[in-house]
């Protein structure tokens, strides 16, 4: 089913054709994304996304094809146009077509689109019962802070891990859990929520970064530290989260059961909170 798509100052469907075979993020992975979610056709923490896109940006010298104002007018025509409630907006900027070199002039045209589609979130007995991770060294390149679409690292470990049996790989390097093919990365040790500090080595995940305002509001002590290989033996509880997941239990990793087999009290909490923190942003 075609999906409403906007694509540079006009909205079709995703069954047209809108990029050229030159544009510089099909052939050079030279763009950034986000994925959020919506639900009864409202976008859910929008801003924390735009401000992650605009640093992505300018990282990598696209020039910005909206402000604040234009970008969210579009995402709520998007909305307005959708015809379902509820699913996920992908949005990507790439720095525009031109002729295939790799130097690239500085007053590109960007491409900018975003498109809706339905998604199904995890339900109540998934969210309960959690993920499998497997172990994967970390092949990603330096500047995992940008959103960028050069994913083919992170789909290779996914598939790993579904090959495994699993659902999310977890991906180390020098020793250290840094965070998951498409998600932050949390453990509890001693009552305490442990998760990589943001740098170059992780991406900074809106979700992450909610569940932890959520942690500290509800006192629970919350660590930004690199999490070492070992500390993934006996964690009282580990976790992810995404925009997809939200915050999502991890049953096990490498085949090790984490916790006494169920969703740790923790984890359970911060779901709640977050459940609820999504149900203020959407007016429920
Ligand atoms: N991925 N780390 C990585 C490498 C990710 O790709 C993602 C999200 C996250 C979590 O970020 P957030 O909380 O902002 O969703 C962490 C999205 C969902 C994706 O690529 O589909």
């Amino acid at each position: 089913m075609a999906d409403v798509l906007f694509v540079n100052g006009r909205f079709t469907t995703t069954d047209e054709r809108v990029i050229g075979v030159e544009d510089r993020g099909f052939q050079f992975g030279d763009a950034v994304y986000e994925v959020f979610k919506f639900a009864r056709r409202t976008p859910i923490f929008l801003a924390d996304h735009y401000k992650r896109l605009e640093r992505g940006l300018k990282a990598i010298e696209i020039r910005s094809p909206w402000d604040e104002q234009r970008f969210t007018a579009v995402i709520r025509e998007l909305l307005d146009r959708t015809e379902f409630d509820e699913g996920i907006v992908y949005v990507q900027v790439t720095r525009g077509e031109i002729e295939r070199l790799h130097y690239y002039p500085d007053d590109m045209e960007p491409t900018a689109i975003a498109y809706s589609r339905r998604f199904k979130f995890p339900d109540a007995a998934k969210k309960e019962r959690g993920i499998r991770l497997i172990t994967t060294p970390d092949r990603r390149w330096k500047s995992c802070d940008v959103k960028s679409v050069n994913l083919l690292a992170n789909a290779l470990a996914k598939k790993k891990a579904y090959r495994a049996g699993a659902d999310e790989a977890l991906l180390v390097a020098d020793g250290i859990a840094r965070e998951g093919a498409s998600s932050s990365f949390f453990v509890v040790r001693n009552g305490r929520i442990i998760t990589h500090p943001l740098d170059e080595q992780i991406l900074p995940g809106v979700v992450r970064d909610r569940a932890i305002g959520l942690a500290i509001a509800a006192k629970i002590r919350v660590d930004e530290r690199p999490i070492r290989e070992d500390e993934l033996f006996g964690p009282e509880e580990a976790f992810v989260t995404s925009t997809t997941l939200g915050v999502m239990p991890v049953a096990e990793i490498d085949g090790r059961i984490i916790g006494n087999s169920r969703r740790g009290e923790i984890t359970a909490r911060l779901q709640l909170a977050m459940d609820e923190a999504e149900a203020r942003e959407i007016g429920a």
